[in-house]
């Protein structure tokens, strides 16, 4: 006989508190595992990998089945989208991610859509969908606007997203039509993914923090706001989760402005103040440091220890502040949720 359990990750999203949370983590789809670096081998490429759909189903679900994760995350990337609109994109190993032409030499109008690229993405939805077990949830996600931007502009990541926050101060007007158009992209691709059947959405902002005060309300809340609006307009259930990372101070007013359903909070923003700061019924997500998982023992109980005492009686899914080490020990994370589990 079998019977239903329910899906732990929608209750904390709809505002319960569990003990204990549950658990996903950042990147938990990717190369620290032996099972992702077979599969890449095989494939030849990450890219290859995103646009497989049986590939990148199985990847979405290697985390689950050997660490019985709550949540399983989509397997792609936030500059698929960038991809799909026109950015010739490549991965090297060992020098992280290419987009071409660059922005700050080329205009947007120039590019040649590619939106074919979100199909079989969307296809990797449905089939991990199918093969999930109804207690656990798939989370979509895609990149904020801002943090699309600071690659589409310099054509690769760079250190303090010098040539995106320089474009924004120089040619706002250019600046903020990029960043429209991002958001429209982004739009189509997240309510793609959820009519697919993710269950809730992700918005990653990985480079908000960066950004002076003034700019980040321009550039971080204010699209951030447009997209979780329109995205609510036609998904009035699924939860919206925002990453502000490295916002610190600035994460109430994030959470706030934009009316997102959750935050993640990275390991340098002080989780007691964005837990005094925002409503008790605000789910937050986080916020382990990846290096005390890496580092594991002694200082990986502390951290996960204290990141549950400060979160305790609040809505709350455990996850690291930012992706896990491609070199973390696997019998680390074995010890992470063995002691989240006693
Ligand atoms: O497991 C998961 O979390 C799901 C899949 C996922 C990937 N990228 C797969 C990936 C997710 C959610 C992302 C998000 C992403 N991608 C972000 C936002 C989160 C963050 O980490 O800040 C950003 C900024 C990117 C862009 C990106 N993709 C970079 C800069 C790189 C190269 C650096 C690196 O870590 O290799 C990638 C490549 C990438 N994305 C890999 C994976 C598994 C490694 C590819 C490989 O196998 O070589």
């Amino acid at each position: 006989m079998t019977t239903t359990q329910p899906n732990r990750a929608l209750s904390v999203l709809t505002g319960q508190a569990l003990t204990p949370p549950p658990v996903w983590l950042m990147r938990q789809a990717g190369r620290y595992l032996p099972e992702y670096r077979e599969l890449r081998a095989e494939k030849g490429s990450f890219l290859a990998l995103c646009y497989d759909s049986d590939a990148a189903c199985e990847i979405t679900l290697q985390p689950i089945r050997r660490f019985g994760f709550d949540i399983a995350i989509l397997f792609s990337d936030i500059l698929i989208v960038p991809h799909a609109m026109g950015q010739d994109l490549t991965f090297t190993e060992g020098e992280g991610p290419r987009l071409d032409p660059p922005l700050k030499a080329a205009d947007l109008e120039g590019l040649k859509p590619a939106r074919h690229h979100y199909l079989p993405i969307w296809e990797t939805v449905r089939k991990v969908r199918a093969n999930l077990a109804p207690e656990k949830a798939l989370f979509g996600f895609a990149g904020s606007p801002y943090t699309v931007a600071t690659y589409m502009v310099a054509g690769e990541g760079s250190k303090d997203q010098a040539d995106a926050r320089l474009m924004a101060y120089a040619d706002p007007a250019r600046f903020q039509a990029l960043i429209d158009r991002i958001a429209t992209d982004t739009l189509h691709y997240l309510s793609g993914q959820i009519d697919a059947g993710a269950d809730a959405v992700m918005l990653f902002d990985s480079w908000s923090g960066s950004l002076a005060p003034s700019e980040f309300e321009r550039w971080v809340i204010a699209p951030t706001a447009w997209l979780v609006d329109q995205l609510r307009q036609q998904h009035p259930h699924t939860p919206i989760i925002g990453f502000p990372r490295g916002a610190g101070e600035k994460a109430p007013a994030y959470a706030r402005e934009t009316r997102v359903s959750a935050m993640a909070i990275d390991e340098s923003t002080d989780l007691r103040f964005v837990v005094a700061n925002t409503p008790d019924s605000l789910p937050l997500q986080g916020n382990v440091d990846p290096l005390a998982l890496k580092a594991g023992g002694a200082p990986l109980e502390r951290a996960l220890d204290e990141v549950l005492d400060i979160m305790r009686g609040r809505p709350h899914i455990l996850n690291l502040g930012h992706g896990i080490d491609r070199f973390t020990p696997i019998p680390h994370v074995e010890a992470l949720l063995a002691r989240l589990r006693s």
